[in-house]
């Protein structure tokens, strides 16, 4: 069999909404609810290959009852982000770092990877059609929905020789909108997000039906997020619901990053690793190790924790105040400083007033006429 990467067509609306339109739409976009104009379709068959590749507008789509996406769950996906810098044009954030993310869930999942070519492309030209939804608020952003499922009509049990690419973007201003507001988060100490050898590396859909009874506890308790425990020990610190968890340890020039370790069970976050990597310029030591809750809670009575926060494309960067569990409280002294100095590094990069020096922004160019 070969796999042959159909370059895309494109078939866009016959006629696009006004500016006018588009901003009513957009008067309160919640997070995944106002898609714009377009998207993307490709197919996958064991014969064909990867084929009729088409930008089209954006659409319900026919799926068979019986298909084996809707019935096992082979369905991943990812979550990536274009912004409009300072000087107006449009780019994506590392979009080669999550198609290859988007490929290592495809395999968990044997599931055909789309060759990086066509997502990158999909994702280019979907940005390319629909960038005139970007608004030019620093804080707004077009975030990509590639997902990848089972589209074969067939209810035995075993991978589908039958797939479907589709990717769609909405505007968003982020989970927890625009500044860094604390979040409170629940330690669920019931449930856990995935298993040893499971999935837990992988953006599969499952992973997250499966965590919206934690979730549902944490609303019930005045929290915004789930913080996941191991699932072996149930008390290493893993990461939240769609977000991977940084600790600060000291304060001024003595200020060092911790963040748990990619274990298997974490999702491996490209706004983690870009952290990473700026904190390294910043002359901020880091390392990547276990910290148990119990450790949590003491370095912030004692005061060696200076401040925490999560980091994610949804939520760019999300400082932690408080943590809530069944059996024990404490809250996260609010210092900030390290928190938002790599803030500032990464929305500068992204927004094109921070010197791209590590090139993590793939700009997308004019559309053509039509
Ligand atoms: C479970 C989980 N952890 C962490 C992250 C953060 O990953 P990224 O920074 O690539 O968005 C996400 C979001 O994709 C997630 O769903």
């Amino acid at each position: 069999m070969t796999t042959v990467t159909t370059s895309l067509t494109v078939h866009p609306v016959a006629s696009r909404l006004s500016a006018a339109d588009r901003a009513a739409r957009l008067r309160k976009p919640a997070f995944g609810s106002v898609f714009t104009e377009h998207m993307v379709s490709a197919r996958w068959t064991a014969e064909r290959g990867w084929h009729e590749a088409e930008l089209r507008p954006f659409a319900p789509i026919e799926m068979p009852p019986s298909m084996v996406g809707l019935h096992y769950g082979q369905v991943v996906f990812e979550g990536l982000k274009a912004f409009r810098g300072e000087n107006g044009e449009v780019a994506l954030f590392r979009p080669d770092e999550h198609a290859e993310r988007f490929r290592n869930s495809a395999r968990r999942l044997m599931m055909p990877p789309p060759p990086v070519e066509l997502f990158l492309e999909a994702a280019a030209e979907l940005v390319r059609q629909d960038q005139d939804w970007l608004p030019a608020d620093p804080n707004m952003s077009l975030y990509l929905r590639p997902v990848l499922f089972a589209s074969e009509a067939d209810l035995g049990l075993r991978p589908a020789v039958e797939y479907r690419l589709l990717v769609i973007a909405f505007v968003t201003e982020g989970f927890f909108g625009s500044t860094l507001k604390p979040v409170t988060v629940w330690l669920s100490e019931e449930y856990t997000r995935v298993a040893a050898g499971g999935t837990g590396a992988a953006k599969c859909a499952g992973n997250y039906a499966g965590a919206y009874a934690a979730q549902a506890q944490a609303a019930a308790h005045g929290c915004d997020q789930v913080v996941w425990l191991d699932p072996v020990e149930r008390k290493w610190v893993e990461e939240l619901g769609g977000m991977n968890l940084f600790f600060v340890l000291g304060a001024g020039d003595r200020a060092s990053l911790l963040t748990p370790p990619l274990t298997g069970t974490i999702l491996p976050g490209i706004t983690r690793a870009s952290l990473l990597t700026l904190a390294g310029d910043l002359g901020i030591p880091v390392r990547e190790e276990r910290l148990s809750a119990a450790e949590w809670r003491d370095g912030c009575r004692g005061g060696e924790i200076t401040e925490v926060f999560a980091c994610g494309t949804g939520a760019r960067v999300c400082p932690v105040g408080e943590v809530r569990s069944a059996t024990d409280s404490w809250t996260v002294p609010g210092r900030g400083e390290v928190t938002a100095r790599l803030a500032e590094r990464l929305f500068g990069i992204q927004r094109g007033t921070r010197p791209d020096h590590h090139g993590w922004l793939h700009h997308i160019g004019e559309r053509g006429a039509g």
